[in-house]
Order: structure tokens, then C-alpha cells, then sequence
């Protein structure tokens, strides 16, 4: 396989230390400029149709190996990129973290030399450590690694599916008003999401309990234009803050991820924190709901907001596939193939 991409720019740049070669990998949507995203959604949306009218097949990605390696749980993000994978040809490996010989003491480092020893010319990281995925992508050469949620930091993937979901339902995302609600702290979502809104020139805004507000990113002496999230405004007041919001993302209470002690209890997270019916009222009349799922209903989300007609959440997880087979095309230097 070549590895000289064209699309060079759409991706992370790891510099490596121990030789001056640029390589390129998706560890986050904070190089993608507005074009960038427009390039995506635009391949995403010839790839929409090969699922939804037919013919359900592309020969694309024929003699390209994909692998997934996810050492946390996942339902949506690991089916869709193998439902993507195997939509375009290629060949996907699902390997098991539990089955495989990390659980006889091999070294994160030793895995993906090993895989990349197989010839995976893409692999697909999920980790419950921040920046497992850049560590990986530092190290190898010849295998191109695509993060699909590393600790708390990222997902670009799951931001790049909601812009997606979000360009379905509106023109253009200029001064829309984006509220994102609940475990900010904990969510590589929401990191990637505000990244990806504050290029796409919205409002986003912020509202949730102080000890799971990332201070350290959206701080007031953190409003410096070098700062990617200097855009995002804080709200502390979950009613006032979703007036007449025009997009409302819940999102998950990352329970794994906290201190004994961190919340009092759930009932009172959900009193306070949870988007109801009447919470919903006050935002704009076509307000989207998004979560990123998975869902705990009746704790960040009401069972009839997460079922509502304002809610988009299922079209988040299919747009997801066809987000990943764009990705998957542009990394492979396909996605000219599919523009012209
Ligand atoms: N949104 C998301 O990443 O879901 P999964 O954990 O099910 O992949």
C-alpha cells in the first residue's frame, strides 16, 4: 500500500523524533478546518447512499486490513467502523483485548508493533488512557491509527457523525446556539465536539455540576485566541442556559471515570442536571436533541426527551457509518476517487 496520502492536511501530523517523517492519523478534529469538515460530509453523504438506496457494496477499500482494538466497551463506534469496513471490501479484524496476550503481560508498545507486523494498514484504538492512540501513532510506521475514544480527551469520529447530523438538519452551524449538558469533565465527546463547533463557527455553551466543569480549559484566564475552546461559554444555571438553545447534547454521567465521592447521589444529579420535558420547553421550538449514547435513561436524560421527535439520536448512530467509510477513504487516499 502507498502511504504518500493526498489529504495530508485533513489529518494529525505526529512528528517523529527519531526520523523526520510525517505521517498522518486521526487522533482529533483539531487540525480539520471548515473545509475539511465539508470535504467529509460531503464523501459521508455519497457513502449515506450506498446504505440507505443500495447497492449496500463498494469495491473501494479492496486489499486494505482493518483492525479494531478496543480496550474499553463499545457498542456503536466498533460496529460502525467494521459495518464501514465491510461496506467498502476491506478485510476487518476485531481483536479482543481479553483474548488477546495483553492479558499475559504484553506491552501496549509490543501490540501494535505486532499488528503493524501483520500488515493492518489501519487500526482502529480505543483506550482508557488519554493519548494511548498519539503513542501509538508516534510509533509506527507503517500502520495509520485512527482513535475511537482515548480516556477523556477525544473522539473525533463521534464529533465528525454529529457536525454530520447537525449539516443534515441546518445549513450552516454559524452563531446556532449549542448547549452541551452534564459530565463535561469526563467526556472525550464533549472535548471534540466543542472543538469541531468552535471551527464551524457556533455558540457552544456549557452547563453542569462546578466539579465536572474542565476549568482548566474553559476558564475565564483561559480566553486567549490560542486556545481552541476560548468560544465556549460557561453557563452554571442549567434552566437559564437552554433558552432558546437550537441544538441540546446530553451527555453521558461517566461514572467509571470518577472519585468515590464525586457526586452525592444520583438522584440529585438528576434532579438538577437531567434534560426533561419542560427543560426542553424553553429551547427553541425545533430544537435537536443529541446524545452519544449510550443513553442512562432517567439520569442525564428524561425517557421522553430521549424518545421525542426532537430527538436525532438515532440518526447520530447511523450517520456514524457513514462518516467512518469517508474517513476510512480519505486515510487510504480514496476520497477523490468517490468526489469526482
Ligand atoms: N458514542 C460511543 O462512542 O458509543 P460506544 O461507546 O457504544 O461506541
Amino acid at each position: 500500500m502507498h502511504f504518500m496520502q493526498k489529504n495530508l492536511h485533513h489529518f494529525d501530523k505526529v512528528y517523529r523524533e527519531d526520523s523526520p517523517v510525517i505521517t498522518p492519523h486521526l487522533l482529533d478534529v483539531d487540525t480539520f478546518s471548515q473545509q475539511d469538515f465539508e470535504l467529509t460530509f460531503s464523501i459521508a453523504n455519497r457513502m449515506k447512499k450506498i446504505y440507505t438506496v443500495g447497492p449496500k457494496k463498494s469495491s473501494l477499500l479492496k486489499g486494505i486490513t482493518i483492525a479494531t482494538l478496543f480496550y474499553e466497551p463499545s457498542t456503536r463506534t466498533r460496529i460502525s467502523f467494521e459495518a464501514a469496513g465491510k461496506m467498502l471490501s476491506a478485510d476487518v479484524i476485531n481483536l479482543s483485548v481479553d483474548n488477546s496476550s495483553t492479558r499475559k503481560g504484553e506491552s501496549f508498545y509490543d501490540t501494535m508493533l505486532t499488528l503493524q507486523s501483520n500488515n493492518i494498514d489501519l487500526l482502529v484504538i480505543r483506550h482508557n488512557h488519554s493519548g494511548a492512540p498519539y503513542m501509538a501513532a508516534k510509533h509506527l510506521e507503517k500502520t495509520l491509527v485512527i482513535n475511537a475514544g482515548d480516556g477523556s480527551h477525544a473522539h473525533p469520529t463521534q464529533a465528525l457523525a454529529d457536525m454530520f447530523t447537525l449539516a443534515q438538519h441546518m445549513k450552516s452551524l454559524k452563531d446556532k446556539k449549542v448547549l452541551i449538558v452534564g459530565d463535561v469533565a469526563h467526556s472525550r465527546v464533549a472535548r471534540s465536539n466543542l472543538l469541531a463547533l468552535c471551527t464551524l463557527g457556533a455558540k457552544p455553551i456549557i452547563s453542569g455540576p462546578p466539579n465536572l466543569i474542565p476549568w482548566d480549559l474553559f476558564g475565564k484566564q483561559y480566553r486567549v485566541d490560542s486556545n481552541p475552546f476560548n468560544k465556549v461559554s460557561i453557563m452554571p444555571d442549567l434552566d437559564q442556559a437552554i433558552i432558546d438553545a437550537d441544538v441540546v447534547m446530553t451527555l453521558r454521567l461517566q461514572s467509571e471515570r470518577h472519585s468515590k465521592g464525586l457526586l452525592p447521589s444520583l438522584r440529585e444529579y438528576a434532579n438538577l442536571w437531567q434534560v426533561t420535558t419542560d427543560r426542553l420547553a424553553k429551547a427553541s421550538t425545533n430544537v435537536l436533541l443529541m446524545h452519544p449514547g449510550p443513553m442512562n435513561i432517567g439520569v442525564e436524560i428524561s425517557p421522553e426527551v430521549a424518545y421525542s421527535t426532537n430527538s436525532v439520536v438515532q440518526e447520530q448512530v447511523s450517520n456514524s457509518i457513514a462518516i467512518r467509510m469517508a474517513i476510512l477513504l480519505l486515510m487510504t487516499n480514496k476520497g477523490r476517487d468517490v468526489n469526482e
